[in-house]
């Protein structure tokens, strides 16, 4: 099968590699119809994730048919339309119990990471019984691929950990995919205000587009001021952080409101001040989150009843033949406008 290896630093290369085949009897073998690329795919490739070794097939996000499964499968069968989780979920361990999904002892966010992932013509899915999802009939196939990893990443570790409330004012850093997804899924709950920054001022169109209040190009460096002018001095309730930079981090230190929350999503690889001299009397929550992708079912059935659509991040489409020009497309987003694209497998 044809399969998208990280080779090393800067390296990948698209790869002739075996079917994979059902090592466990809680397996099933995907054969994958659609895939995509994450900003954490980049990350691999800039050497920021070492537990991600040379050699690896990438890729955690994918819809596909069941091709095989293992004896103590017992939801799926071959022949089932599938949604793949970018997490591995064996469901009876402590932290599973607890739905935290994202540290199972024997999964978590192992999919194109520890394990070969989706980039491929077929994938191994371990606890396939927890780590898939069946997609009815009709349901819209490239919709459902952002319901693998970036809407459950948004919403559970932006909007569900930073309490947006109707009413309440929200800033978003980053206006990437997740940034946008964050935007999407924070309008559950009717926010008064949702103010979008960001370095890119086609991203912060494509954030008014889908339904930002206002929005904060940050090039200048002046993005606090800015929004602290927008909330009459006060700041936001919500700051949700989806980056990954100390300079992100630092900003929704500033301009969080007293009592606020500053919900981090952005995957950190250097240090962030925190800033108590100026937080320790300011009653403020921050949380981090790994995506658990517990929320997966819910956000199913709003993509399904059309109160979300995903498939506007949707910018460009390639076959698996084309994959490394699909790279080359999304790491070149402020050229490109890509946001997400859809791999035909
Ligand atoms: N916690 C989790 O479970 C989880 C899961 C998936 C992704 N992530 C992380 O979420 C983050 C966002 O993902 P993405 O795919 O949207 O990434 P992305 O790189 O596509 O988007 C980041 C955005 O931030 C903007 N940006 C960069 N520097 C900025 C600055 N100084 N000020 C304002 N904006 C700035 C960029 O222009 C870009 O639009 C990444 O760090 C990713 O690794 C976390
Ligand atoms: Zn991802
Ligand atoms: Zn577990």
């Amino acid at each position: 099968m044809k399969a998208l290896v990280y080779v090393g630093t800067s390296k990948k290369s698209l790869e002739e590699r075996p079917k994979p085949a059902i090592t466990a009897p809680t397996d099933a073998i995907v054969r994958i119809t659609k895939t995509t690329i994450c900003g954490t795919d980049l990350h691999i490739l800039k050497g920021d994730l070492p537990s991600c070794r040379p050699g690896r097939i990438l890729g955690h996000e994918g819809v596909g048919i069941v091709d095989s499964v293992g004896p103590a499968v017992t939801v799926f069968k071959p022949g089932d339309h599938v949604l793949i989780s970018c997490v591995s979920a064996c469901g009876t361990c402590v932290y599973c119990r607890k739905q935290m999904y994202s540290h199972c002892t024997t999964g978590g966010w192992i999919l194109g990471n520890t394990i070969d992932g989706t980039q491929a013509e077929f994938v191994r899915i371990p606890h396939a019984d927890l780590s898939l999802y069946a997609i009815p009939e009709g349901a819209d196939e490239e919709a459902l691929v952002m319901l693998s990893d970036i809407l459950p990443t948004s919403f559970e570790c932006g909007v569900l950990n930073g309490k947006v409330q109707p009413g309440n004012t929200v800033a978003i850093v980053g206006s990437g995919p997740i940034g946008l997804a964050a935007l999407l899924t924070a309008q559950f709950y009717s926010p008064a205000e949702i103010i979008v920054i960001d370095l890119d001022d086609n991203r912060l169109d494509v954030a008014k587009r889908f339904g930002a209040t206002a929005t904060v190009n940050s090039t200048d460096g002046r993005a606090a001021e800015a929004v602290l002018k927008m909330t009459g001095g006060r700041g936001v309730d919500t700051a949700i952080e989806a980056v990954g930079i100390p300079a992100t981090f630092e900003l929704c230190e500033k301009i969080v409101t007293a009592g606020g929350n500053i919900a981090n999503i952005g995957v950190h690889g250097k240090k962030v001040d925190l800033h108590l001299e100026s937080l320790w009397d300011r009653n403020i929550s921050i949380t981090t989150r790994l995506v658990d992708t517990a929320t997966i079912p819910m956000l199913f059935k709003t993509v399904a009843s059309h109160k979300i659509d995903p498939k506007k991040l949707i910018t460009h489409r390639f076959k698996l033949d084309q994959i490394m020009d699909a790279y080359e497309t999304f790491g070149n987003a402020a050229n490109t406008k890509a946001l997400k694209v859809i791999i035909e497998a």
